[in-house]
């Protein structure tokens, strides 16, 4: 969840540790710092709070190095301070370690360590790894070997940088089970948890895999295996510009993000869909004999990749006749889930890198299904694991809360159901309807984006509420449960989402006078249950927003919010735009940091 920056060539390291690192605070802010070689020392800076504050420590800015490791924190062991925010040096000042992660067996490594007259300061699992590397260096005297005999030590999961005042010309980098990358530009060496943090420098970049180890000195790059062989690695080009990770004049990132999805959505639906043909994946291989096979569809995913499952479900079903199951990642890899080989596994992930939905994958390919990522970040670690990747293409995602990710996932699951549909020849004329109405789609989500404007009134009135309820039927319901978690995760407004048919069974107990209730309606078959629901919560006293694509200007709602019309399928594409709005802009008016919201982190690597 931490964000990591290294650097090693002929500039100053400083400048390029701390900008790297203000590119990854969406993936960690609670505190911050680097280390780097000076003198041949050791000179580490950092504190809790903001990756801005390191500006402020003494001497920082006056850093002359051209070598260094940088850490952005989300705390897991240890609460923010000084002491916990890394680097985290050995008890001789000799070697500095940043890591990602969680090193699970810490307790019995720092007990043993203590044993050998070491001893710790900080209350973090990673300060065991610097004193390991100290220890092993004793009788290694190399760092490379010390550092790959620490993993030896280590249990869970780690993305480590470490550096050595004895060897101050060389950063050792290892990784398992968290993400890292290596840029290169001429001479100039850059390492990274996150291909933003240091776009600007380079498009070029290795992507480490698990057990791998490198060694950076100003002149190479060498790669190894986990018994240090020397292996070959491949440059991959990042195509994602500097621009798309810049926030173009827009105030925040989720804003920009919103705002980009008219485009985002093009390019997921890419050259994969084009008028009067049929939809193209050549980047899987699933064929009518193996789909007329199956009898299970697993989608798994956490957080809002999940919700993006749970309206792609509906399309499965009904185009394939195939049972569609949604689950969340962290409770299906515990539950010995009923999957086996007639079960086609799809994995959905923005970052590919959330720990829990990468195990559920090892898990459906240990039961032999077949599995299919949905990633947006080419080479990240759910890519490398699943039998076949496809990518979203909505162009790197910053904010914390997934906007664009969530409707390209959206679309890209419709595409690939109409795609089976397809190779199942089960052709109907409801499919060329969506093909139609999936390439108008960036058209109407402009027109969707046009409710700005009366979103931020609304925003306005409700953002002192302490809860706010949304419901919906069918489709609908799976936009409730996405507007809910965008609204909660940047305006820390309760809130909760409910199948309509369901606020008998107890919810409504809780309405009272002056409460919010926002009700989504874009199914024509179940317009008139909802509206019946909706009044039942107005007769109790709630003010009742609704989001439609109907005419349902007759009814007495507070505020009617309007999008375009599509097919029932697609509508969550259109009707959660104004939910995206609506979360952002009571995020705003509570004067709240919308990008980085209170405890989150974009992408969680552990479990
Ligand atoms: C975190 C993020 C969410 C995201 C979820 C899954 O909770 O804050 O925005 O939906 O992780 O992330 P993934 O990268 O796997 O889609």
């Amino acid at each position: 969840m931490c964000g990591i920056v290294g650097y090693i060539g002929k500039n100053k390291a400083n400048e390029i540790l701390i900008n790297g690192l203000l590119k990854l605070e969406y993936r960690g802010y609670d505190s911050a710092g680097i280390a780097v070689i000076e003198n041949n020392e050791i000179v580490c800076k950092k504190d809790k709070g903001r990756v801005r504050n390191l500006y402020n420590l003494e001497g920082i800015n006056e850093l002359e190095s051209t070598i260094g490791i940088a850490h952005t924190r989300w705390a897991t062991h240890g609460k923010p301070s000084m002491v916990n925010a890394h680097p985290h040096l050995d008890n001789h000042n000799t070697f500095a370690v940043v890591h990602n992660g969680i090193i699970e067996n810490y307790h019995e490594l720092r007990e043993e360590l203590i044993k050998k007259g070491y001893k710790f300061y900080s209350e973090t699992d990673t300060e065991v790894i610097p004193n390991l590397v100290n220890y092993y260096y004793k009788e290694e005297k190399d760092l490379l070997k010390a550092v790959n005999k620490a993993c030896k030590d280590l249990k869970g999961s780690y993305a480590i940088e470490v550096i050595s005042k004895d060897e101050p010309d060389k950063i050792v980098v290892a990784r398992k089970d968290s993400p890292m990358v290596i840029g290169v530009a001429g001479n100039d060496k850059y390492v990274a948890s996150d291909i933003p943090a240091v776009l600007e420098y380079t498009r070029d970049f290795y992507l480490l895999a698990d057990g791998e180890f490198v060694e950076l000195t100003r002149d190479e790059i060498k790669f190894y295996d986990e018994d240090l062989n020397n292996i070959e690695k491949k440059i991959e080009k990042i195509e994602w510009s500097e621009k798309a990770t810049s926030k173009e004049g827009y105030e925040d990132y989720m804003l920009k993000e919103i705002y980009e999805q008219p485009k985002s959505i093009r390019e997921t639906i890419g050259s994969r869909l084009k008028e009067n043909e049929k939809c193209q994946f050549d980047d899987i291989e699933i064929d009518k004999n193996y789909l007329q096979s199956i009898n299970k569809i697993k989608i798994v995913a956490c957080g809002t990749a999940m919700y993006a499952g749970l309206v792609a479900k509906n399309t499965f079903e009904r185009l394939l006749k195939i049972d569609t199951e949604v689950d969340v990642a962290s409770e299906f890899r515990y539950r010995d889930p009923l999957i086996d080989e007639k079960t086609l596994a799809i994995f959905i992930s923005q970052s590919g890198e959330t720990a829990d939905t990468i195990a559920a994958l090892k898990l459906a390919k240990h039961k032999k299904c077949k599995t299919i990522a949905v990633s947006n970040v080419i080479g990240s670690s759910i890519t490398r694991e699943a039998h076949y990747t496809i990518y979203t293409h909505a162009g790197p995602e910053i904010a914390v809360a997934s906007t664009k990710a969530y409707t390209s996932q959206v679309v890209l699951l419709e595409l690939l159901a109409i795609h089976f549909a397809e190779v199942l020849e089960n052709n109907s004329e409801e499919i060329e309807t969506l093909k139609d109405e999936i390439l108008q789609l960036p058209k109407k989500v402009e027109e969707a984006l046009k409710t700005g404007e009366e979103v931020k009134e609304l925003a306005n009135e409700i953002y002192a509420q302490k809860d706010v309820f949304f419901i919906g039927r069918g489709i609908d319901f799976t936009v409730t449960k996405e507007a809910s978690l965008k609204l909660k995760e940047i305006s820390y407004i309760h809130s909760d989402a409910y199948q309509a048919g369901e606020l008998k069974h107890g919810p409504i107990a809780l309405i009272e006078n002056g409460i919010t209730v926002i009700g989504i309606i874009s199914d024509k078959k179940l317009v008139k249950k909802s509206v019946s629901n909706l009044q039942e919560v107005i007769t109790r006293g709630a003010n009742v927003i609704v989001v439609t694509d109907k005419d349902l200007s007759k009814y007495n709602f507070k505020k009617i919010i309007k999008v375009p019309e599509t097919n029932k399928l697609l509508s969550p594409i259109l009707t959660v735009i104004p939910m995206q709005l609506l979360a952002y802009y009571v995020s705003k008016a509570k004067g709240l940091d919308v990008d980085k919201p209170r405890n989150l982190a974009k992408s969680v690597t552990v479990e």
